[in-house]
């Protein structure tokens, strides 16, 4: 850990504050609640487990102390109404809004439901922070921002043109962000993820993100399917990493800090191939008989960017982000928490 980071953390410890997090029962929201406890803040997190469950709040119950939990409380609400937005707002300092669709491929067959959620949503988070006086707005933003431009790596000014509904509802999020710092100097902080991976990352169903359907596939002797050739490429990105993006946006005191989008990534490219054949090391590792398996490759996805890389370098300089985590060591630390016995049985029953 830096020792700057090192420092913000232990001032949060003795200065807590109160934290809401949207999207709490989600992969980052749980993950950010968690460690917002773990230092002893107060949390609030709203959700109406659309896509979040249940079990990841008890995930996170497991990992703190009970006095920590205390500090916990659960709204189940929904962000598309605007009373229940006012209400989870009310005393906060800091709002982490993290609740949102995230599919692309869904955003294609269903734009009207994404759009009420994310941009509804976001517009109705937006308006209760606002008006509750909130301290800081720190929101997910995308990398799907980025559209079709060619230049790698993704600078936060160069933009292309947006491929999919769900890409539309994020950049929106961004330009009402900055109208509502000028319309009614409403600061806040956006911040495109590039492909972030973890702990309670939903391995299930149609939309599910490559890293946790791997795993799961690898450790059920499952095919793994790869689309194209292998050759394409992510930025991928450790949520602990995300989670420090979080913090760091939501308390820094630089006044050019505000009204602005960061690349939140690791800033290096891994491939599918690669990607397949360290998860298949760290499956194997912990425990599953996977030394043969060989990915499927099938077609192209359509609408899928052949390459991302994000240059993180206006994170570093203004917030003083620093990726702590590496893809392999990530990649341990998830595939040591999948493998794991109890979340392997109680993943698998979920998806029998
Ligand atoms: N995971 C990534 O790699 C990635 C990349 C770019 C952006 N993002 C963004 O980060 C945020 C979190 O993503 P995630 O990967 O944790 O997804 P997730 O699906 O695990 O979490 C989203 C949470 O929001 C909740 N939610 C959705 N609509 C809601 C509503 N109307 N009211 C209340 N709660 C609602 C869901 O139930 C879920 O718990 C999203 O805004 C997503 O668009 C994620």
């Amino acid at each position: 850990m830096t020792v700057r980071y090192q420092h913000i953390l232990e001032q949060l410890r003795q200065n807590p504050g109160i934290w809401l997090v949207t999207g709490a029962a989600g992969f980052i929201g749980s993950n950010l609640a968690e460690t917002l406890l773990r230092l002893e803040q107060r949390v609030l997190g709203l959700d109406n487990f659309s896509t979040g469950y249940r079990h990841n709040l008890e995930d996170v119950l497991a990992s703190v102390t009970s006095e920590q939990w205390s500090r916990f409380k659960f709204m189940d609400g929904d962000i598309r109404d605007l009373d229940t937005c006012r209400q989870a707002c009310q005393g906060a300092d800091y709002v982490l809004h993290q609740a949102a669709i995230g599919s692309v491929p869904r955003s294609i067959e269903d734009p009207l439901y994404i759009n009420s959620n994310n941009l509804d949503g976001f517009l109705n988070m937006m308006i209760a922070s606002r008006d509750a006086g909130v301290q800081r707005f720190v929101y997910a933003a995308s990398s799907a921002a980025y559209g079709d431009h060619p230049g790698l790596p993704n600078v936060e000014d160069d933009m292309g043109r947006l491929l999919s509904p769900y890409a539309v509802t994020k950049y929106a999020n961004e330009l009402y962000a900055e109208v509502f710092a000028r319309c009614y100097d409403f600061q806040s902080i956006g911040l495109r993820y590039f492909n972030i991976f973890g702990k309670r990352q939903d391995p299930q169903g149609a939309y599910a993100a490559v890293i946790p359907r791997w795993f799961i596939n690898l450790l059920k002797n499952k095919a793994v399917h790869i689309y194209g050739d292998g050759g394409t490429s992510r930025d991928f990105c450790f949520i602990d990493n995300c989670v420090q993006a979080n913090i760091l946006a939501a308390v820094t005191q630089n006044p050019e800090a505000t009204g602005k989008v960061y690349n939140v990534a690791f800033g290096q490219q891994t491939t599918l191939n690669e990607l397949f054949e360290l998860i298949k090391e760290m499956a194997a590792r912990f425990g599953s008989e996977v030394r043969e398996s060989l990915p499927v490759y099938t077609g192209f996805r359509p609408g899928d960017i052949r390459h991302s890389l994000a240059d993180i370098s206006r994170a570093r300089d203004i917030l003083g982000y620093e990726p702590l985590y590496s893809v392999r060591e990530g990649l341990e630390i998830t595939g040591r928490w999948f493998c794991s016995l109890g979340v392997q049985e109680k993943t698998q029953e979920a998806i029998r």
